[in-house]
């Protein structure tokens, strides 16, 4: 059986929510949420994805 993970990073809980959602459904899903430090992005998604792609 193939197992299957569920990886998220979320700023704001959105994201999160969703990805809860997702593994209530697939029975086999492992969840690890990423996590940074406080600071590490940006309110700009801009300078967020530069952040995230350094
Ligand atoms: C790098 C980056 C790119 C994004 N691109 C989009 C986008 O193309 N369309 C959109 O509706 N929101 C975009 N957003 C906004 C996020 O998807 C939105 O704020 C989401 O609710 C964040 O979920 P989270 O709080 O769980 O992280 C972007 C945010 C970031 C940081």
């Amino acid at each position: 059986m193939k197992k299957v993970l569920i990886a998220t990073y979320s700023q704001s809980g959105r994201t999160q929510a969703v990805a809860d959602q997702l593994a209530n459904l697939i029975d086999s899903a492992d969840q690890y949420q990423i996590a940074v430090s406080d600071g590490t992005f940006s309110n700009d998604m801009y300078e967020t994805d530069a952040i995230a792609t350094k």
